[in-house]
């Protein structure tokens, strides 16, 4: 049997729409409860060195509620000194390293573990020793694995969204291209004793497939579901996501 499939909910853009105005409505961490109550196991949230979604304030109220109810928050970011400083004041149950670039919209590719080595090890180490089971989002690239396996990180998440987007443009030899090196990757992390997670672009139409991949035991999915919730409330679109989930995971390992 293929392990069970977590999801996390990553809630970012739940804070983007409250810093349209400036206020405090739509509150992030309401949305934190309400992924929880409606099948979320834990909750993602990215602090962006230039804070455009959620904030240090944010950071601090999301750790004490998951903290109180024992669930697992994944803080994804930028391997930096600040970013590095934070994680250890709050020692999450997961770090996931991410590249950041000011002017992209999101994070559009995933981190060079190969070239950035010599600083994302030590960086690995010290949120490890903190106790932060420390994942690096990475391309599903076999030197992009194997580097990550070398920098002592516990977890890879294969970055989604080139199969994702592939499939959303009807592009069917780069969607399956994309996913067969998805599979590959997850199998390869998996021999090297890596967890394999996976996120970015993840919508009701490719979470079968990525979800079916049995080397790969947690989602982190965001923008969609948010903006699903606009039309159908945030506990439905999260209950839909993980029945699609559950649906699609193999009974039997994939040959
Ligand atoms: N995983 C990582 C590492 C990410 O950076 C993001 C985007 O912040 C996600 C998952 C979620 O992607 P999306 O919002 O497209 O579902």
């Amino acid at each position: 049997m293929p392990a069970p499939l977590r999801l996390g909910v990553n809630i970012d853009h739940v804070a983007t729409v409250r810093n349209a105005r400036g206020g405090t409505h739509p509150d992030p961490l309401r949305a934190a409860e309400i992924a929880l109550a409606a099948g979320a196991d834990g909750i993602t949230a990215h602090l962006r060195e230039d804070r455009r979604h959620i904030s240090d304030t944010d950071i601090d109220a999301l750790s004490a509620l998951l903290r109180a109810q024992a669930r697992p928050l994944n803080l994804e970011m930028a391997v930096t000194q600040e970013m590095l400083a934070i994680a250890l004041t709050h020692r999450p149950h997961a770090v996931c390293l991410v590249p950041e670039k000011r002017e992209e919209r999101t994070t559009e590719g995933g981190l060079d573990v190969v070239g950035g080595h010599n600083w994302i090890t030590p960086m690995v180490a010290r949120l490890s020793q903190a106790g932060s089971r420390v994942s690096l989002f990475i391309g599903a690239d076999p030197a992009q694995i194997d580097a990550a396996h070398r920098a002592g990180a516990a977890v890879v998440e294969l970055h989604t969204g080139a199969y994702c987007d592939a499939f959303r443009e009807g592009d069917d030899n780069a969607a399956t291209e994309e996913l067969a090196a998805l599979r590959a990757g997850a199998a390869r992390a998996a021999a090297l004793g890596l967890e394999g997670h996976a996120g970015h672009g993840i919508d009701y139409d490719t979470v079968g497939a990525i979800s079916a991949i049995p080397e790969v035991v947690e989602l982190n999915i965001g923008h969609f579901l948010i903006g699903e919730a606009v039309f159908v409330g945030l506990s439905p679109a999260i209950a839909r996501m993980r029945e699609l989930m559950d649906t699609a995971r193999p009974a039997e390992p994939m040959a």
